[in-house]
């Protein structure tokens, strides 16, 4: 047999039992390596004798072009059969109950956020956001908050630079003229995130957290506001009653404007809202002001409506009995195992909010 039909004979009866990755790797190493035994026979064509150098040469060429050919198709069945024995071994079965879950808490807020999206997703409002880092113009003077406005100073603003044309957002509202700007009306919105005023002490935190609400129609009124507050604080709250009352107020982006308080008295120390003859102010309100939809050129005439702004973290106080807003962000562990939730109990309005 010729060196060349030896090395191919010699071949299939070493592959047979191949059955890793490694093992072929050595094979085609021995064969095509930098010393391997086909290299070194295409070196030597160059010794042999002239009338036997084109045979030699073609037969080589095949061997080489056959052995190549079986190494790869080798190589793909290994890898397939690695990936199937990966799979099988690696497997989990989703039906099996999830036993051992310890770690692990969604925070208050977050929770609440949450729930609150779920309550208003209920009634046809759908979730936008906005950047933290605000201009000016969105954060006041669109919502008809001018230069010399005395609501500006109650903000106690983070500017970002000297121009005073970057600012830390102050309250949620800027998402409205962002989501009125990007769209047509009609719009039905609302906006959680996080807001930022110098202020602290233990109700007030430099960073804390607001949920915006916006409805723009046609023939919106107040009482769509009203019925719309009542039905989400009774579902918050998750109480059949609510005592509410809705105090005139002055917001420079709203006309009529109002603060709103429910009733509550404490029983064996623990509040109880939606009874009682206390009052807790928790959100500012009011129809949005015709300078405001002319400032995203929606026709006066035709759209109008309300909007609101709630304390998420005042919010979540209440129904979860915290009483120091400042632990909401020390990121103590402890506080987050007490008063945080299960990760897998997601907030459903069906289902029951907090469980
Ligand atoms: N942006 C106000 C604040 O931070 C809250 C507010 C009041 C929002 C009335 C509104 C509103 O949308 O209509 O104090």
């Amino acid at each position: 047999m010729s060196e060349i039909e030896t090395l191919r004979a010699d071949f299939l009866s070493k592959i047979k039992d191949i059955n890793n990755k490694q093992d072929l790797d050595n094979i085609k190493t021995e064969l095509f390596g930098k010393n391997g035994k086909i290299t070194s026979l295409f070196k030597n064509i160059g010794k042999i004798e002239a009338d036997k150098k084109k045979d030699f040469a073609s037969n080589l060429n095949s061997l080489k072009n056959d052995l190549l050919s079986e190494i790869n198709k080798i190589s793909s069945e290994l890898e397939i059969k690695e990936i199937n024995s990966k799979l099988k071994n690696e497997k989990i079965d989703i039906t099996l109950p999830v036993r051992n879950y310890v770690e692990g808490k969604i925070h208050p807020v977050s929770q609440v956020i949450d729930e609150i999206s779920s309550i208003f997703s209920e009634i046809g409002f759908s979730v936008e956001e906005g950047p933290d880092v605000e201009n000016e113009y969105n954060n006041f003077t669109a919502l008809n908050t001018p230069d010399n406005h005395p609501a500006r100073d109650m903000h106690d603003t983070f500017y970002l630079n000297n121009e005073k044309e970057l600012l830390l957002r102050t309250h949620t509202s800027p998402v409205q003229i962002r989501t009125m700007i990007k769209d047509k009306p009609p719009f039905k919105i609302i906006a959680p995130g996080r807001t930022y005023r110098s202020d602290s002490d233990q109700t007030h935190a430099p960073m804390f957290h607001q949920v915006e609400g916006l409805h723009i129609d046609k023939n919106i009124n107040m009482a769509h506001l009203k019925g719309c507050l009542n039905y989400f604080i009774k579902e918050f709250f998750e109480v059949k009653k609510i005592k509410m009352r809705f105090r005139p107020s002055h917001f420079p982006f709203t006309e009529p404007s109002a603060e709103v308080d429910i009733g509550y008295e404490i029983k064996d120390g623990k509040i109880i809202i939606g009874e009682g003859d206390k009052w807790l102010e928790i959100l500012g309100c009011g129809m949005v002001h015709p300078n405001v939809l002319k400032n995203v050129k929606i026709d006066t005439k035709k759209f109008q409506g309300y909007a609101f702004g709630i304390g998420i973290d005042r919010l979540a106080m209440l129904k979860y009995g915290i009483n120091d807003l400042r632990a909401f962000f020390e990121c103590d562990y402890r506080w987050l195992n007490h008063f945080g939730f299960d990760p897998l109990d997601v907030p459903t309005n069906y289902r029951g909010l907090s469980r």
